[in-house]
């Protein structure tokens, strides 16, 4: 094998939007996104067409370099980056000179073979977050981990690699912060000081260049934006996904779900999407249906819909080969499937048997993907779950050799499930001209801009259940905030402690769905005892209670990518407490709830509230911040807090997202020392009519120095579907002259004294 440091400049250019240094190895390049983001390519092979899947954004076309004999120095309005020429070396500084991230000055970029390696700087009170879908803890310090994209069931709680790879994390020291995204498709690593001298950490590739985009913004709310507007935000999800989600791996007929979803009605829990898993196909053939138990699809879910359903359905990549087959012939015919060297198709071997795998690269292939969604929207389908796109087969190695087009598997795998989630959204979005709920289990960075994740097959586990929100928690930093994990877990059965414990936590994962592997127990609300039932009931309602303020969580991820499910140390970066092993799952849900969550066998925990004041969901007890404290937490009471001076809009109990509400916003203020602003956010919840102006959107301002609840005017064409608001106001003791208010809505501006 062969190593090699990159080593001494040899000559320098600049070339419109671009710095090009040569050595004698390589050639760097550095382009500048904006002033807070600069790209760095270093690479061996001049030639490599510049594309990204996950970026959107091109680089600003100048930007001016100063050049000394022994550095050269570019600059933006945020950010410096010091290139010393011999060795070739890259750190980066703030406008006013604090040092924010550095190569390792001995080993600095290096190839060992074709692996490429980056060695930075660590710094002594480093921390890392980020990665997305990682076991292990929320500062990653200490930890290395692999990206490349795996089906892995039974995977434990410090398995890795997972389903998915986002090769972006966040730098916190000194006061500082930073972020850097790897663009690299092949199998890449990143090593936050587990195997060094604790003086660097190391990311890299097993192929291709070393390609970042380096962050410089001063806070990580502010760099998970620029992260964001580089790789794509969310569009509005469809209302109806942000109900409750039933699925299970062996619902085996239309009647069974049909069953099933009455049965919600019947015992009164809200609900809005049921889900056919695999068994609905006819020989697990994609885009068919098994007509013995599914006969008559479009009958099957008119009747879900007149009782408020949607239906999703799965799919996986593998087409069966079987002549007579439309998608297998057809694909065959037009050379649509992944080759072996010599050109014929390959073949592994997923649930239909033997199968092809769709060139998801081609842009002829991912319209064909889309168009033979029809055999699925035209009965009614409406959500598009993609799986085993890792892409997976039985026996996991599908050989290296395998070819897209002229790329061999290696250098795509991480991508191949995004690409089939582009195709699946494009061609659903296409036909019905809707906003479609697309669901996959593999991603790269930028899958937000096409679907919704969730982290595989997990286990009924209380540490399961924890990890699920940390993955959470971290996919949020990483652009996802459509994310769901197997509320009770896949694999195993849960106690009945703890599925009453993860459905209440559930209310507060941006996609709330109870899933099971085919074997387990039923796992609906209503299989744990009467008890129990009452308490899923309740939580279950409590989240279309939520519903208002959640839609305009979502409008928060969808213009500046914040995600709804917010690890603490998005807000407080710097308050140490929040990395603790005892904490590090607790989250904030939008704006103003921080959620506790807590395992199937404790009725009380340690809650750690960061400064400020807090108070008890439901309770109003007031809380000092900055401690922890202990906390009841009976199972039928997650512990939630609200944050001084957090706005709650809320509604009326409905039995699904379409069904009408008593017509009363129902907002809800806590008192506090400092102003607070929350935007509230409507739009018919299915069209995309909102990108034309067709939203409702008004700020409402908390503000403890003018005594005054503001409700700023409407924007936007489209009119509230409330007719009143109801003002609750908690902790405003008893010289408040309102505690609940009863209004007309309306959109011009509204001011409350109280
Ligand atoms: C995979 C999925 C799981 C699904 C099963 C059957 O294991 O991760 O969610 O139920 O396949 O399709």
């Amino acid at each position: 094998m062969q190593f090699e440091i990159l080593g001494n400049t040899e000559s320098v250019s600049k070339q419109n939007n671009q710095l090009i240094i040569k050595t004698a190895e390589a050639i760097a390049r550095v382009w500048v996104y904006s002033p807070t983001v600069v790209r760095v390519n270093i690479s061996k092979n001049f030639n490599t067409a510049d594309e990204s899947f996950a970026v959107i954004q091109k680089p600003e076309n100048e930007f001016s370099i100063e050049e000394s004999g022994s550095e050269i120095k570019v600059r933006t309005d945020a950010l410096e980056l010091r290139i010393q020429k011999s060795s070739l070396r890259f750190s980066f500084y703030t406008a006013d000179g604090k040092e924010l991230s550095r190569d390792d000055e001995r080993f600095g970029v290096n190839w060992q073979g074709s692996r490429v390696i980056n060695y930075r700087k660590l710094y002594p009170d480093e921390k890392f977050i980020g990665l997305g879908e990682k076991t292990g803890d929320l500062n990653r310090r200490g930890s290395s981990y692999v990206n490349w994209n795996s089906d892995v069931p039974l995977h434990g709680i410090t398995s890795d690699p997972l389903y998915e790879t986002f090769p972006f994390f966040i730098g916190i020291h000194s006061g500082l912060t930073y972020g850097l995204f790897l663009d690299n498709t092949h199998k890449t690593y990143f090593d936050f000081g587990a195997t060094t001298d604790n003086q660097m950490s190391w990311f890299g590739a097993d192929d291709g260049d070393i390609n970042y985009y380096f962050f410089g913004a001063q806070s990580v709310a502010e760099i998970i934006k620029d992260y964001t507007w580089l790789t794509g935000r969310m569009e509005m999800p469809p209302m109806w996904s942000l109900g409750y989600q039933q699925c299970r791996w062996s619902y085996m007929s239309a009647q069974e779900i049909l069953d099933i979803a009455q049965t919600f009605r019947d015992h009164n829990i809200p609900a809005d999407v049921m889900y056919c898993d695999i068994d609905y196909m006819d020989g697990f053939k994609i885009f068919t249906w098994n007509n013995e138990t599914f006969p008559d699809p479009k009958s099957f879910i008119d009747k879900l819909k007149s009782m408020g359903f949607r239906l999703v359905t799965i799919v996986d990549p593998g087409i069966k080969v079987e002549q007579g087959y439309k998608q297998y012939d057809e694909g065959v015919a037009k050379g649509y499937f992944a080759t072996y060297p010599n050109g014929e198709n390959y073949v592994g071997e997923v649930w239909p048997g033997r199968c092809h795998f769709p060139d998801f690269f081609r842009e002829d292939v991912r319209k064909w993907w889309g168009e033979s969604f029809t055999a699925l929207t035209d009965p009614g389908v409406e959500g598009f779950w993609n799986d085993m796109n890792e892409p997976a087969a039985w026996g996991q190695n599908i050989p290296w050799m395998v070819k897209f087009g002229d790329k061999f598997m290696p250098e795509v795998r991480n991508v191949y499930g995004m690409e089939m989630a582009r195709a699946t959204y494009d061609g659903t979005k296409k036909i019905s001209g809707r906003r479609p709920f697309v669901l996959t289990r593999a991603a790269y960075s930028g899958t937000q801009r096409y679907s919704a994740v969730w982290t595989g097959d997990n286990s009924a586990y209380d540490a399961h259940m924890l990890l699920g929100q940390r993955m959470v928690n971290a996919l949020g930093i990483t652009g996802m905030s459509m994310v769901g994990v197997d509320i009770g877990g896949f694999t195993g059965d849960p106690t009945p402690e703890l599925m009453v414990r993860w459905n209440s936590l559930g209310v507060y994962i941006p996609m709330f769905r109870n899933h099971a592997m085919k074997g387990m127990k039923m796992r609906e609300p209503w299989r744990f005892g009467e008890d129990n039932e009452q308490i899923m009931r309740k939580d279950i309602e409590w989240r279309y209670r939520l519903l208002p303020y959640l839609y305009s969580s979502f409008y928060q991820s969808h213009t500046t990518g914040l995600p709804v499910s917010r690890t603490l140390a998005i807000e407080y970066t710097f308050d140490d407490t929040v990395y603790n092993d005892s904490y590090q799952n607790q989250f904030m849900f939008g704006d103003s709830l921080l959620i506790c969550p807590v395992i199937s066998t404790e009725s009380s925990v340690y809650a750690y509230l960061p400064k400020g004041e807090w108070y008890r969901l439901g309770s109003d007890e007031k809380y000092e911040g900055g401690k922890d404290h202990q906390v009841d937490a009976p199972l039928g009471n997650l512990p939630v807090f609200v944050k001084a001076g957090g706005i709650l809009p809320l509604q009326s109990i409905i039995q699904y997202t379409d069904e009408k509400t008593d017509g009363i916003l129902e907002v809800n203020v806590w008192n506090g020392s400092e102003p607070n602003t929350f935007v509230y956010y409507e739009d018919d919840g299915s069209s995309y009519d909102y990108e034309k102006g067709s939203y409702h959107k008004r700020t409402i301002t908390f503000d403890p120095y003018t005594r005054q609840i503001i409700f700023s005017a409407a924007e936007g064409s489209y009119s509230s579907k409330f007719e009143q608001i109801k003002l609750v106001l908690h902790g405003f003791g008893s010289e408040a002259k309102v505690q609940e208010h009863l209004i007309d809505y309306s959109n011009q501006e509204i001011e409350i004294d109280y």
